[in-house]
């Protein structure tokens, strides 16, 4: 996280993130499932300006960034980045209006969110806008809210949040994740990967995923991946990068098919779906590689297509 303040205003910049490894192990009686997942902070980034007003109302306004790695081509800008909602929808408004009432105050604020992450799509841009939203709100309006209430806060919203709060935007990056997501233990890698993504046209809802899939007789572990990830090589990294979810994504777009294909015949070491989908990332052997791999994507019109690196705030 990169922070900007002045008396009254901060700027944040929240980052995406991908799926390393995703296992379901059971489904809970409240209805989410039980997995454990390797997420890893990407240097994509939303920007979220937070500024405390004198009256008591909340604010919003969203706007792709101009020339946004996810607003490549105009014509395609609705279909691939998905929906933008300014009001109590947006889960930007719910954490700052969750924390205020956790607070007990009745302040106002200004939040303008630019966004570069592509919506609906399994690289957590809601959710780390989110977790950026607590962070700011607990600054800017000076309340002083310990670490863990902050997490239980981004917990009750949504699994992904406190990922993005402990380890995307105030950690080193990466981290494995249990529960439903919020239990986050971090993990110390300090390698530097380089991915190539690619949103396709028409993302995915996260509840519809989960609805269709079914729960492994023997699920995977994520230990070796850890292993590799600490002292393996890239190729044994990319051979363990998993995600269960890619299962019922696929029934419900062929374009996650086509897409980790197309990715391994443009040259990549391996690919995936990132979280619920419906975007894709292939791992890469250096910077260079994964610029080669995105060029000769980008002229397949498969749709939104960009080079991204692990990021931590050690590295920023
Ligand atoms: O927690 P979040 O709002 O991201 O979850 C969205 C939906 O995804 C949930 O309503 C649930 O249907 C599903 N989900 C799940 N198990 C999880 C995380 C999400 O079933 N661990």
């Amino acid at each position: 996280m990169f922070l900007k303040r002045s008396a009254e205003s901060i700027t944040v910049h929240s980052p995406a993130k991908l799926n390393l490894f995703l296992e379901l192990l059971a489904k809970r009686s409240d209805g989410f499932h039980e997995l454990e997942t390797i997420m890893t902070a990407i240097d994509v980034f939303d920007t979220l300006r937070f500024t405390a007003t004198d009256d008591a109302q909340l604010t919003l306004s969203c706007q792709f960034a101009p020339g946004a790695v996810a607003a490549a081509n105009r014509d395609e800008v609705d279909a691939t980045l998905g929906d933008l909602p300014t009001g109590p929808t947006n889960l930007v408004y719910r954490a700052v209006e969750l924390i205020r009432k956790e607070a007990g105050i009745e302040r106002g604020a200004k939040i303008e969110l630019t966004k570069r992450i592509p919506a609906a799509s399994g690289l957590g841009g809601a959710s780390s806008d989110a977790a950026a939203a607590l962070v700011a709100a607990d600054i800017v309006w000076k309340l002083g809210m310990s670490r863990s209430k902050l997490a239980e806060l981004a917990a009750q919203l949504g699994s992904d949040i406190p990922f993005f709060l402990h380890t995307g935007l105030l950690g080193n990056g990466m981290a494995h994740c249990q529960g439903r997501g919020e239990i986050i233990t971090p993990l110390p890698s300090m390698r530097r990967m380089h991915f190539v993504v690619i949103r396709p046209l028409g993302g995915l809802s996260t509840a519809d995923v989960f609805r269709r899939c079914t729960i492994p007789a023997s699920p995977l572990a994520a230990r070796d991946l850890s292993a590799s990830l600490q002292s393996g090589s890239i190729a044994d990294i990319g051979q363990r990068i998993h995600n269960r979810l890619s299962e019922p994504s696929r029934e419900l777009s062929p374009e996650i098919d086509r897409l980790t294909k197309s990715m391994v015949q443009a040259g990549a070491i391996s690919s995936q779906m990132s979280g619920s989908g419906s975007a894709c990332f292939a791992l890469c052997h250096d910077a260079r590689h994964a610029r080669n791999v995105a060029a000769k994507l980008k002229s397949r019109r498969l749709g939104v297509v960009f080079t991204a690196s692990n990021c931590g705030v050690q590295w920023n």
